[in-house]
């Protein structure tokens, strides 16, 4: 995947800047044409000459510099490259592309890709656990921005945790990844539910639960990643839209069942990760419920169960998917619903563990396939799980 492409590398000034050396020659030595941006700081931990002798190319370090190379560098070095790699990303440059700021070489570039950027974060372990480098990160992934997270152990500064940055290879696997080494669901379309459904009891109260929706757009991000065409039928979250991804915002279980009903003719595939409510106000006041004795009665009727309705119709050459959150017998009420609710696979998750379910960026899920296997995944971050599934659902439609 490696060969023959045209990888930027911005490296910036953290004592990391030296594994980025590694790198380079790693990429280069694989036959991508790799050139090296360097900020100022980055200079001062390693010099440009290094990088020149490892890849072969000029290194870039300033705005205004002229270049016999490139017309404008700042441009090209964006446009033309496959893919934009910055490792080590200091906080001061998540930070600064975090709110737009382009002042110097690498900003700028980064600003003007087009292609995939991958981001290596290194930095001391209170700087990337401080809630402003968190909220930057954040905001970047929301942008779309891909990740290769820190690894955790001793840094240079000689704290313990997580802050060095992520060994070479799995860099490297990264960037293959991005590459489009899996560009499987090219000509698929993909709905994807996420979020908790919100059931209305008059104009300012709703009954809900705790998902974040994470698990659903992890599930978009992926198979959007992976070239499929993917609707996402959301109930509120607090989450960017993952890019490429068509939205379609709803609020309660009647809508979303309206909306995946609707454009179930469109798809291959259906993921049902979104925690929809089973009940509903059976009356929804037309005004503010206001206190009036000691208690409240409010009647629930059941909801349309999406899932199932689907399961009812689904054509051949369709994949159904759906969730199971439990908080105990996981594995009879998987099988329960998996049958039930006639689909190809279910991902069952015990919300009770740490580590998964609601909220959490990373999940802990079983996988049940309609002929009975079962595959448990160990704790992985919620886009890990989501490709884990999106691999299930490709074999399951090979077969
Ligand atoms: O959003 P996060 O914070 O990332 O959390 C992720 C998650 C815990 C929400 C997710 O991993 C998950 O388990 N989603 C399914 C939650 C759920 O509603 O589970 P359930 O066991 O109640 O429902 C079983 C399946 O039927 C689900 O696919 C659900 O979408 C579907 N369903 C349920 C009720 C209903 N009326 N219609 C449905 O389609």
């Amino acid at each position: 995947m490696i060969d023959g492409k045209f990888i930027t590398l911005g490296v910036t000034g953290g004592i990391a800047a030296y594994k980025a050396a590694d790198l380079a020659s790693k990429l280069a030595g694989r036959g991508a044409t790799v050139h090296v941006v360097m900020t100022r700081s980055a200079g001062e931990f390693v010099r440009p000459l290094t990088f020149e002798a490892l890849t072969g190319n000029p290194v870039h370090t300033d705005l205004f510099a002229s270049s016999y190379q490139f017309r404008m560098p700042h441009i090209d070095l964006a446009t033309r490259a496959d893919i934009l790699v910055v490792a080590p990303a200091t906080a001061n440059f998540l930070g600064k592309l975090a709110h737009g700021i382009a002042d110097d070489l690498l900003t700028t570039a980064v600003l003007a890709a087009t292609c995939p950027v991958l981001i290596c974060p290194a930095m001391n372990v209170n700087m990337y656990a401080n809630r402003a480098v968190r909220e930057n990160v954040e905001r970047l992934k929301g942008y779309g921005y891909n990740f290769v997270e820190p690894g955790e152990g001793r840094v240079a500064c000689g704290h313990y945790g997580k802050g060095r940055l992520a060994e070479t290879g799995d860099i490297i696997s990264a960037v293959e990844d991005l590459l489009g080494a899996r560009r499987d669901m090219k000509g698929l379309t993909v709905i994807v539910t996420a979020g908790g459904t919100r059931e209305p009891i008059d104009p300012v109260r709703y009954i809900s639960n705790r998902s974040s929706g994470k698990m659903g757009y992890a599930l978009a991000r992926a198979a959007s990643s992976r070239g499929a065409r993917v609707i996402l039928i959301s109930a509120p979250t607090s989450l960017e839209i993952p890019p490429g991804v068509e939205i379609v915002p709803v609020e309660s279980a009647v809508e979303m069942h309206g909306e995946v009903m609707r454009r179930y003719p469109e798809a291959q595939v259906v993921i049902k990760a979104a925690a929809v409510a089973d009940y509903r106000c059976e009356r929804v006041a037309g005004r503010k419920i206001k206190k009036e004795g000691e208690g409240l009665t409010l009647e629930l009727v059941r909801n349309p169960d999406i899932l199932a309705d689907l399961g009812r119709q689904k054509r051949e050459g369709v994949t159904l998917v759906g969730f199971a959150a439990e908080t105990h017998e996981l594995e009879e009420n998987a099988r329960q619903k998996l049958a039930r609710k006639n689909i190809d696979l279910l991902v069952a998750n015990d919300v009770t563990m740490p580590g998964a379910g609601f909220g959490a960026d990373t999940n802990i899920v079983k996988l049940f396939y309609a002929g009975g296997r079962t595959e448990s995944l160990p704790v992985m971050e919620k886009l890990a799980v989501a490709h884990r599934i999106l691999d299930a659902v490709m074999e399951i439609r090979q077969d």
